[in-house]
């Protein structure tokens, strides 16, 4: 398959080396296996929604529905999902947010696939090799088309659960067109179910371009996932803001009180709530309650990447408003990796609003945030959330040959420029 020696030490970053590695994203597909396929059918259309409240709104929608359907799959099976354009005008694209796949299944328009016209389908292929909460969207031209609607839910059930819960719950955060913060496509929040003593898993995943400020009321809870990635021996805690960043998710784990009602939901934006159960309403936070630190949360476990391990190659990338290295997309360098190196990005964000960014195709690990090294369980993810000041340094592995992009997830600053690619030679 992919070897070094067929294009030699000739291929250079801007020179062949484009050319060569784009093409090889193209035979990176999911090989043959006897694992279970899951088939699923998703339409992009155009759809007037009913959001609540005797409201309705247009939106562009896959099967008729924003987010569109929660697709609920188990670890180990093979995915196959056929795209049909029905009348998205521009062209559409599914990219399947944080999982690791094949780099011709990431859906990238213009980069990993043509879109998908009116008229014309698209399938996607492959196996859903991490558990977790993902969730999927159009990436052509995703700020608009994904803020029109054209998101979606991914579930991936794991083989073997770390935790027990009674129910499990998953929660899209949603800014429709610009103007309408739904949850689960409701402006009046989502209601679920669960009786006191039922233990309760809920699935975060912030479709916004903000940052969420999320608090969990009338029960103390655990984070035991980050970006669909279990964390180690998660701690009770209670009365903490969890940051949830553009395009994050976050798993909540709590136990349903006597009283009846749990309630989730945003600081600043009262339409983005969850109400778990059916009792009397829970205090809420204070607004000046602390943040979720993951740096210091959970416990340590040695896998051998630190900060002072040796690395291949390291990458510093510094934020400004919409820039990195004071650079915009085209005019950006890209990460240049070889297949089996291990590669530290150092991220500084010295000006301008808060940044998730959000790499494809690979998980990193978190290794260090100003300066100091992390104390608590490994964060490996798709994300980092840095807010003006933060330097934190990640170390990825590059494993998985393609083109892939870099960028942040307020999906407004990456179409204006914050987006870079990762290449490998
Ligand atoms: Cu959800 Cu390129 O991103
Ligand atoms: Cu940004």
């Amino acid at each position: 398959a992919h070897s070094g020696h067929a294009h030699g030490a000739a291929a250079e970053p801007g020179g062949t080396g484009a050319a060569t590695a784009a093409a090889s994203c193209a035979e990176m597909v999911e090989p043959a296996s006897n694992a279970p396929v899951r088939a699923f059918e998703l339409t992009a259309q155009k759809t007037k929604v009913d959001i609540g409240g005797g409201k309705t709104s247009d939106a562009w929608t896959f099967d008729g529905t924003t987010p569109g359907p929660e697709l609920r799959v188990k670890q180990g099976e093979r995915i196959v999902v056929t795209l049909t354009n029905k009348d998205i005008d521009k062209g559409v694209t599914i990219h399947w947010h944080g999982v690791v796949l094949p780099c011709s299944q990431d859906g990238v328009a213009g980069v990993t696939q043509d879109a998908v016209w009116p008229g014309e389908a698209f399938t996607y292929e492959f196996v859903a090799k991490h558990a977790g909460t993902y969730w999927y969207h159009s990436h052509q031209q995703s700020s608009e088309q994904a803020t029109h609607g054209l998101i979606g839910r991914l579930i991936v059930e794991p083989r073997e659960n770390a935790f027990r819960y009674d129910k499990d719950y998953a929660v899209t955060l949603q800014h429709l067109n610009g103007k309408h913060w739904l949850t689960n496509g409701r402006r009046g929040g989502a209601d679920l179910t669960a009786a006191p003593g039922e233990s309760v898993r809920l699935r975060l995943i912030n479709s916004t371009s903000e940052v969420q400020w999320m608090g969990v009321a009338g029960a103390e809870f655990r984070v035991i996932s980050m970006d669909g990635q279990d964390l180690n021996e998660p701690d009770v805690i209670s009365g903490q803001w969890i940051p949830v960043g553009g395009g994050q998710r976050y798993d909540v784990l709590f136990t349903m009180p006597e009283s009846g009602q749990v309630e989730v939901y945003s600081r600043e934006k009262p339409a983005l709530t969850a109400r778990v159960g059916e009792g009397a309403e829970p205090a809420r936070l204070d607004k000046d309650a602390p943040a979720f630190d993951f740096t210091a949360y959970g416990k340590p476990v040695d896998d051998g990447i630190t900060a002072d391990m040796k690395f291949d190659r390291t990458y510093e990338l510094v934020l400004g408003p919409i820039d990195i290295n004071g650079k915009r997309f085209h005019e950006i360098p890209p990460i240049i990796v070889k297949e089996g190196e291990w590669i530290k990005v150092k991220f500084k964000h010295k000006l301008g609003a808060e940044h998730p960014m959000h790499l494809h195709g690979h998980l990193f690990k978190v290794l260090t945030k100003n300066g100091k090294p992390l104390t608590g369980s490994p964060i490996y993810a798709d994300s980092i959330l840095l807010f003006m000041g933060d330097e934190y340094e990640v170390a990825f592995q590059a494993d998985n040959p393609g083109l892939w992009m870099e960028h942040c997830h307020n999906l407004g600053h990456a179409a204006n420029g914050m987006s870079m690619m990762v290449n490998y030679e």
